[in-house]
């Protein structure tokens, strides 16, 4: 099996993470049974400063012929004064809108070995599993219509969804749920807008047909608390798209830290990988950012896009074990010297090899 990857960098650490996660690729394909061929191409600030725009017409055509795409990052401070149709963002918008992928599942999950490094209590953090289903081409990101009237003083976006939208990712989420510990958490704020009241009536609608999943709702709100008070009463939590945004940022504290959480968007033509941290451009080019969110969306990438359960699960073990032995990038605070980027790619690399000559 030849297995076509877009490697889309972008900005900042984007490089960096992807490189090591690009490096875990090969080494999968060294166990055997499939090939990757890997193309690179631009994206967000990079993509405006050699191409002109944060979205080349090259980029999405390669992206429209690739069975996967990782991406990295994209943002930087010199774009920052820019409308958000010419940000580096702007790009990834619509990329995603291209590939036509509604669901990006964020996995929050408590690392034994991090217990540690989150600000919450190891007694309040242990043991959560949360997967985000969040929403990821409708609400504020996309709706029509939006502007900034400089002139009047005022500037509006709109949050719109259709039934239908609601229900193809709300599916997603029940069927995870239903493979998992049966519990989905609804989020929407139906005590004020309309949005929700549908989003919510639509979800509750579907409900009978999955009658071995219970269906919570929580307004976003009280979701944002109980998700640092009491994170192991959460399953799957599915929301809209800025509600995930924000949600899932937050989840990161349970982990302890943003740069270990990979993301995976599907349900559309093209599956798309990438890192929930954004380009860190303080510690860009320094070799110090984490590769293991980008690092475990490659795995999530084998999981869900080439169907190599087995190969993903390796490089999930692969990323415990690195854990465990404390070679980690100093967001993890490690007890020693913090490792580099390519350290910590290698180690992974090296516990993959490891484990598929002692199987
Ligand atoms: C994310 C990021 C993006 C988003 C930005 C970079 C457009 O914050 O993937 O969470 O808001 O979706
Ligand atoms: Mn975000």
């Amino acid at each position: 099996m030849k297995l076509k990857v877009l490697v889309v960098a972008g900005d900042g650490i984007g490089p960096e993470v992807t490189g090591e996660a690009v490096r875990v690729l090969r080494t999968v394909a060294e166990m055997g049974g499939h090939e990757f061929e890997f193309r690179e191409e631009l994206i967000g600030g990079i993509a405006i400063n050699k191409a002109g725009s944060p979205l080349p017409k090259a980029t999405l055509d390669v992206a429209l012929e690739s069975d996967a795409v990782l991406l990295g990052a994209v943002g930087g401070n010199e774009f920052n004064a820019l409308p958000p149709n010419k940000r580096p963002e702007a790009g990834l918008l619509q990329l995603r809108q291209a590939l036509g992928g509604f669901a990006n599942l964020r996995p929050s999950f408590a690392w034994p070995a991090l217990a540690q490094n989150s600000p919450l209590k190891p007694e309040v953090v242990n043991g959560t599993d949360i997967i985000f289903v969040r929403e990821l081409l409708g609400g504020l990101y996309f709706g029509e219509p939006r502007a900034w009237d400089k002139e009047a003083g005022a500037a509006w976006n709109t949050m719109r969804y259709t039934r239908d939208e609601v229900v193809r990712v709300a599916r997603v989420a029940f069927e995870l749920a239903s493979s998992r510990r049966k519990k989905l958490t609804s989020v929407d704020k139906a005590n004020v807008l309309e949005v929700s009241q549908l989003w919510r009536a639509t979800v509750t609608e579907l409900a009978p047909q999955y009658p071995d999943v219970t269906l919570e709702h929580q307004y976003v709100d009280a979701c944002a608390m109980h998700l640092m008070n009491t994170p192991r009463n959460f399953d799957v939590v599915l929301t809209e798209n800025l509600f995930g945004d924000i949600l899932s940022d937050e989840a990161a504290v349970i982990t302890g830290s943003l740069g270990m959480l990979p993301s995976a968007t599907i349900g559309g033509a093209v599956n798309l990988y990438e890192p929930v941290h954004g380009s860190a451009p303080d510690i860009a080019g320094q070799d110090k950012a984490n590769p293991l969110g980008a690092i475990g969306s490659v795995a999530a990438m084998l999981e869900y896009s080439f169907g190599l359960s087995e190969e993903a699960n390796s490089v999930y073990r692969a990323i415990e074990e690195v854990l465990n032995s404390g070679k980690v990038t100093a967001d993890l605070k490690p007890a020693g010297r913090p490792a580099s980027t390519p350290e910590v790619g290698a180690a992974v690399c090296e516990a993959i090899s490891a484990r598929a000559v002692s199987a």
